[in-house]
């Protein structure tokens, strides 16, 4: 991957003038960033071990978690889909979507992943309890369908003991939106069948070398403090969707406190430039572009060389009109002096995913340091859940 900084209106040397003066480099470390420390051999061997035990029970597992404990694996799984085992998720307390996956499964050959790192949340616990009680009625063993993934000492982790049911650990340290590369990810993917070392080695290379993430952070802060209190990703991939919605919870959760934050807000190339593009380069000059281009297709069609209407299309690759289309709206912006940061990704495989997904998480928590904001935490978000408990506590069932 990629990450060209010449569009984005600030000389690379002011970039790296910053991370100097602010030590961001010495803020890499298993301290301050302990997301980086990934997961060990043996670690890894065992989530395996116990996912080959699932798969030889189960064709599907259906993924039960909210915010951070399903929307990484979401991204990459999109990204990639290649699947070899079907995923499906549980990621709202939709009662529609409830009972869409649950009436489209097959009972007999899935399993489910219950995923908290607080082994507490209203959603993951309520979809939990109609699971469960399925299952019961349906007379499955529970403990041999089910699996947990949480903080040490949460309830999941009595629940796996009641249950006979594989407990896997989120490290105490690790927090929901920054676990992907704990067993959180690393469990449904192996069960998808994804290549997760090359994921983990995409992530270390850029905790090895973590420039790019660090000039990602400056950037953005630099643009923040000129005003440009909205940063726009907008990748060219109808695949990448579900990344964006990743980075809309990093980036929105981490940073938005004490009156401070970025506002995420994200597009997707071609199809955006037909609804909010005017916008972005003729609106106001409130937003930085983030940008992502990915090199290499699974499949490329080629147009006929007789074509209809617009004759310049005479063999040319789809990827080609795409590449056409992204050039056009790098320029677009670049002719309005808008700030652009491109990302350009070989292909969405898991290495290129691995490397962008550890670069913004480096990049969200120096960003957090430039602007004076814990990226950890979300305490806001404790006010609603709050009423919402109050309101269910005061109701009888
Ligand atoms: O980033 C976070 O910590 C949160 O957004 C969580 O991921 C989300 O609230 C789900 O919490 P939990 O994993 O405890 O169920």
């Amino acid at each position: 991957m990629e990450v060209i900084f010449s569009d984005s209106l600030i000389k690379e040397e002011k970039l790296e003038e910053l991370i100097e003066e602010e030590g961001l480099r010495e803020l890499v470390n298993e301290r301050e960033m302990p997301f980086i420390k990934l997961i060990g051999r043996k670690e890894l061997k065992r989530l395996k071990e116990e996912v080959e035990r699932l798969k030889e029970r189960s064709s599907t597992l259906v993924v039960v978690g909210m915010g951070g404990s399903s929307r990484g694996v979401k991204a990459v799984d999109e990204a990639i889909g290649k699947r070899r085992g079907e995923l499906l998720f549980i990621d709202n307390i939709d009662p529609d979507l409830i009972v869409k996956v649950l009436e489209q499964i097959n009972w007999e050959e899935s399993s489910f992943a219950f995923i908290s790192k607080s082994g507490r949340t209203l959603e993951t616990v309520a979809a939990l309890n109609l699971i469960l009680e399925e299952l019961k009625k349906r007379g499955i063993e529970a403990g041999k369908r089910c699996l947990f993934i949480g903080d040490g000492g949460n309830s999941f982790n009595e629940l796996s003991k009641r249950y006979g049911a594989p407990f896997f650990p989120i490290p105490e340290e690790v927090g929901g939106r920054f676990s992907v590369f704990t067993a959180v990810g690393l469990v449904p993917l192996l069960f998808a069948g994804y290549r997760v070392e090359e994921f983990l080695e995409g992530a270390k290379g850029v905790v090895e070398n973590p420039l790019k993430a660090l000039k990602l952070a400056a950037a953005k802060y630099l643009h923040y403090e000129k005003g440009r209190k909205i940063s726009v990703v907008m990748p060219y991939s109808s695949y990448m969707g579900e990344f964006t919605e990743w980075y809309v919870q990093l980036w929105g959760e981490s940073l938005g406190k004490d009156g401070k934050g970025q506002t995420p807000l994200k597009a997707v190339g071609t199809a955006s430039q037909h609804a909010i593009l005017q916008l972005f380069v003729d609106g106001p000059d409130d937003k930085l572009y983030q940008l992502f281009f990915v090199e290499g297709y699974r499949r490329d069609p080629k147009l006929p060389k007789e074509v209809e209407i617009l004759p310049y299309l005479s063999g040319k690759r789809i990827s080609e009109v795409m590449e056409a289309e992204f050039i056009g709206t790098l320029h677009a912006l670049k002719s309005k002096s808008r700030p652009v940061i491109t990302f350009k990704l070989k292909e969405l495989s898991e290495r290129e995913m691995g490397e962008l997904m550890m670069s913004y998480l480096i990049g969200v928590v120096a960003a957090g340091k430039l602007m004076g904001v814990n990226p950890y935490g979300q305490p806001a978000v404790e006010i609603g859940k709050r009423v919402a408990r109050e309101i269910l506590s005061s109701r009888r069932g």
